[in-house]
C-alpha cells in the first residue's frame, strides 16, 4: 500500500540465520589466529569477546551435562581429540596440528552451531586426507537434508563416503536439530544404527523449514573413543587424529538445504 512502510516480521529461521553469521565470523576470526605458539585458551577468549561484541552469548558457556557445567565459549579439539576439547592456557598449538573449532552463538532466543577443523602450518598427508574426507562427507550429508528424505539418508551418505575412504565414524556423538535449544530433535547419527538399535535415533522424515546441525566426527584410525578425566574431552582410543566439520542448514522440500554457516 502506498505510504505504508514495509515491515518484515522476522521468523525463527531469520534469527537462527543471524546467530549463524556470528558463528561463521567467530570461526573465521579464530581461524586467522590458529598458528604455532598460540594457546587454545587465547583463542577461546578471542571468540568470547567477539561473540559478546555482536550482542550474542556463547551457546556452550554454561551448558550443563549432568553435574558438569561447560566453562568456555568454544570447544577446541586438537589432533587425537575428537570433540569437546577444553581451551587451556598450557595447550600451545604447534606446526602439524589439526584443530577443530566448534562454536555456538545465541541471540534473540535462537542458536547457531558450526565447526571447522584447521591445519596449523604444514600437516601430514594422512591429516590432509582426513580433513578433506570429513568436509566432503559433511557436504554429502547436507545434500541429503531435504523434505523428501529421512534422517538416515543423511547418515548413510556420510557413512558410505567415510568408510569407502578407510576412515571411521564416531558412534557416541551425533548431529541434531537446532533452534530455541542448542540440541533439538531429531538426532542425526553419522552412521546407520544397527537394526536392533534404531529406537535411540529414529529415522524420522525431515521437516521443511527446520534447522539441522549436521556434524560428522571422523577418525583416521578406529572408531573407538575414550573420555578424559576432565569429563569433557573425547579422544580417539588409538591416538590417531580425528576431524570435525559442522553446518547448520535449513531443510527445503525438494532442493538441497540452505546452508546458514557457509564461510564468508
Ligand atoms: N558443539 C557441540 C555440538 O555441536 C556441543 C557442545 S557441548 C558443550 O553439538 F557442552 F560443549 F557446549
Ligand atoms: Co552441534
Amino acid at each position: 500500500m502506498l505510504g505504508v512502510p514495509a515491515i518484515k516480521v522476522k521468523n525463527a529461521i531469520d534469527y537462527i540465520e543471524e546467530s549463524c553469521r556470528i558463528v561463521v565470523d567467530t570461526i573465521e576470526l579464530v581461524g586467522k589466529n590458529v598458528k604455532p605458539g598460540v594457546t587454545t585458551y587465547e583463542l577461546d577468549k578471542l571468540a568470547e569477546d567477539f561473540i559478546v561484541s555482536r550482542g550474542a552469548e556463547p551457546s556452550f558457556k554454561g551448558y550443563q551435562v549432568k553435574n558438569l557445567v561447560y566453562q568456555y565459549s568454544l570447544c577446541i579439539s586438537v589432533n587425537d581429540e575428537v570433540v569437546h576439547g577444553l581451551p587451556n592456557k598450557k595447550r600451545i598449538l604447534q606446526e602439524g596440528d589439526i584443530v577443530s573449532i566448534d562454536c555456538g552463538a545465541y541471540k534473540n532466543g535462537y542458536h547457531g552451531d558450526s565447526a571447522f577443523t584447521f591445519a596449523v602450518g604444514l600437516i601430514s598427508e594422512e591429516k590432509k586426507k582426513l580433513l578433506q574426507v570429513t568436509h566432503e562427507a559433511l557436504m554429502l550429508g547436507v545434500e541429503q537434508a531435504t523434505g523428501r528424505n529421512k534422517v538416515y539418508s543423511i547418515s548413510g551418505a556420510i557413512q558410505r563416503y567415510v568408510e569407502k575412504n578407510g576412515f571411521s565414524l564416531v558412534r557416541e556423538l551425533v548431529g541434531h536439530g537446532v533452534g530455541e535449544h542448542l540440541h533439538e530433535d531429531p538426532s542425526i547419527p553419522n552412521f546407520i544404527p544397527p537394526l536392533l538399535h534404531r529406537d535411540q535415533y529414529p529415522n524420522t522424515r525431515l521437516q521443511v523449514g527446520r534447522a539441522l546441525a549436521i556434524e560428522p566426527m571422523v577418525n583416521a584410525g578406529k572408531l573407538k573413543v575414550v573420555s578424559d578425566p576432565d569429563g569433557w574431552t573425547i579422544r580417539t582410543a588409538d591416538g590417531k587424529p580425528s576431524a570435525h566439520f559442522e553446518h547448520t542448514v535449513v531443510v527445503q522440500e525438494k532442493d538441497p538445504p540452505i546452508i546458514l554457516t557457509l564461510p564468508n
